[in-house]
């Protein structure tokens, strides 16, 4: 088949894209159709590789009023709502929502998804139920699942012993929650164990680290460490790290070298942080968002995620990555024309680092041929204008499509 007239990633050239056996067979501009070949021509449209989801829950998602909403708007209230929820969770409550979720996700250009699931259970229903799932959705969607301790590793009980059982059950990544343990010292260690945990069995690692607006959480410093020292470098990622916004400059020049050295990923989730953040503040109210664009201009790796969609922490969200961007640049300060036309990156070629995608990433000849085309002319147009997914091609088939709704004005 061939799909023509495309716009890749921003190229100001149009190309033509073959697609053999599910393949990208060959990328070129003029390419003419063999008889009786398919064509789709998509007239300039943008193409992008697909979107890349790098911090969901999935396991919460759709659950926000559930019992009670979230008054308070705090990440802490979220986790008191959660534990009342959780108290009614079965295997079939997780399929169904997770089963909606991830086609919401799919609908709007998502291909691919790093989801923490909570392992502070002793049945690890939802952790058992995603992993049979994972293998289901497999032709349609990657799922990347992170063992993720929600109250901490050593101040739960078991904590540790629970992590290791879903390394095993088949979990892809070693979580951690330094900021919620009890104390520094359980914080340290914590971080120990997920590191030799995650080298035991050969995973990557996702911290979700220092969430909090206490400048004195520096979990990370001792993630960026062990990242460095055990040479797991860019196989390990900090989530959140809101705590950066608060650290002090002196202190931040420092850590800076450090996550250089480091290689490590980053993920912000500026909707909800710019949401659960600064609320212990009067005024100034914090934007409690890790820094973004000087972790960019110093050439760390930066994705972004939702972390929630209609859960007790974000009673907002679709499962489209546009409003993560969108939020993303407003609170960053990065609204720069370039920043703006490369903010794509955000959701895709950084998101596909941080989930370790490889090569196999991206629309390139001899890749999968995974990729999703935009109603838009570049990404600037595409995020200024809300653009649909018209169309989320896997290994060459379509696997969501939407026909954009016609708006007239009558005057
Ligand atoms: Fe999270």
């Amino acid at each position: 088949m061939l799909f023509r007239n495309l716009s890749i990633e921003n190229s100001k050239e149009l190309y033509d894209i073959r697609v053999t056996d599910g393949r990208f067979d060959k990328i070129g501009s003029g390419i003419e159709p063999m008889p009786g070949e398919e064509v789709k021509d998509y007239g300039g449209k943008l193409a992008l590789p697909p979107f890349v989801e790098s911090h969901v829950h999935l396991d919460t998602c759709l659950t926000a009023g559930q019992p009670r909403w979230n008054m308070s708007g705090t990440l802490f209230e979220g986790i008191e709502r959660w534990e009342e929820r959780k108290e009614t969770l079965t295997r079939e409550d997780v399929r169904e929502r997770v089963n909606k979720v991830i086609r919401m996700q799919a609908a709007n250009g998502v291909q691919y998804v790093r989801t923490h699931v909570d392992i502070n259970d002793p049945d690890l229903t939802a952790l058992q139920e995603i992993l049979e799932l994972r293998e289901e959705v497999r032709d349609f969607i990657d799922i990347q699942i992170v063992a993720f301790p929600q109250y901490g590793i050593l101040s739960y009980p078991d904590g540790r012993n629970l992590l290791e059982k879903a390394l095993q059950m088949g979990a892809d990544v070693a979580g951690a929650i330094p900021h919620f343990e009890f104390t520094r010292e359980y914080s340290v260690e914590s971080l120990n164990i997920c590191f030799e945990l995650a080298q035991k069995y050969n995973k990557l690692i996702d911290v979700h680290c220092d969430e909090i607006d206490d400048e004195a959480s520096r979990g990370l410093e001792t993630v960026a460490a062990r990242a460095y020292e055990t040479g797991m470098k860019d196989m390990v990622t900090a989530s959140h790290t809101t705590a950066m916004h608060s650290y002090n400059n002196a202190y931040m020049i420092r850590l800076m070298r450090l996550l250089k050295l480091s290689e490590m990923n980053f993920v912000a989730n500026p909707c909800v942080n710019m949401h659960l953040g600064g609320r212990v503040d009067t005024y100034p109210k914090r934007r409690s968002l890790t820094r973004v664009k000087e972790l960019t201009a110093e050439g760390c790796n930066v994705s972004f995620g939702n972390d929630d969609v209609f859960d007790p922490w974000n009673p907002m969200g679709n499962g489209a990555m546009r409003d993560a961007v969108f939020m993303g640049l407003y609170a960053g300060h990065m609204l720069g024309y370039e920043e703006i036309m490369n903010s794509y990156k955000f959701v895709t070629t950084n998101a596909a680092r941080t989930l370790h995608l490889g090569d196999a990433y991206g629309i390139r000849e001899g890749n999968d041929a995974n990729f999703i085309v935009m109603d838009a002319s570049d990404y600037y147009d595409a995020l200024n204008n809300d653009a649909k997914v018209l169309a989320s091609y896997r290994k060459g088939a379509v696997i969501a499509e939407t026909v954009p709704a016609k708006t007239e004005v009558k005057f």
